[in-house]
């Protein structure tokens, strides 16, 4: 059993899936007549990312990166592949669909790696940023929602690989 003690209800599923609806519905228009590629950072992006790809009507094609950085609550710093994207993003429009946006150094790498392929263009999607801990200048494009400086869990978010599986966005009390 875990001691873990998990706090209030930030964000409702239904909230989530309005804000995807709308972000969706953006990046249709922003991307029209583009070839696109969303490339969703596992594991923390999937509920989101399957959230905001049906909400797209676009030829696309989706595509996922894993990388490590983290343990426990805190970060190290290093960003490390541990899984490569399997499609040819050469001359492609990539959108990169994260769960949070926390010291930016994640998503910083990610977006000059993504580059370096031949990428035509680079953005992000977020579900949250957490302006509180950002190390890097980041432009993120998409972003779901703001959070405080809080460690975050569900819809996708997790501690030590739990809570991935709420249906919704809450946190751990200290
Ligand atoms: P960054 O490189 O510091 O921006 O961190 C990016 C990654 O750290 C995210 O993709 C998350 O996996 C993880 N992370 C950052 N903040 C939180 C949090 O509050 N809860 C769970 N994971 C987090
Ligand atoms: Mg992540």
């Amino acid at each position: 059993m875990s001691s873990d003690v998990i706090g209030s209800v930030l964000f409702t599923r239904e909230q989530i899936e309005a804000r995807a609806a709308e972000i969706g519905k953006q990046i249709e228009e922003d991307y029209k007549g583009k070839e696109i590629v969303l490339v969703g950072i596992l594991r923390g992006a999937v509920m989101w990312m399957a959230d905001v790809m049906k909400n797209i009507n676009l030829d696309m094609e989706i595509d996922f990166m894993a990388v490590s950085s983290y343990e426990g609550k805190k970060s190290s710093g290093i960003v490390k592949i541990d899984k490569d994207l399997k499609c040819d993003i050469e001359g492609k429009d990539v959108i990169i669909v994260e769960d949070i946006v926390d010291s930016g150094v994640t998503l910083n790498y990610l977006v000059g790696y993504i580059a370096t392929r031949g990428a035509a263009s680079v953005k992000i999607c977020s579900l949250l940023n957490k302006p509180a801990n950002r190390k890097v200048d980041l432009d993120v494009a998409y972003i779901g929602f703001h959070v405080e400086d809080l460690f975050i869990v569900g819809y996708g978010l997790d501690f030590d690989q739990k809570y991935r599986n709420l249906p919704y966005i809450t946190f751990l009390e200290e």
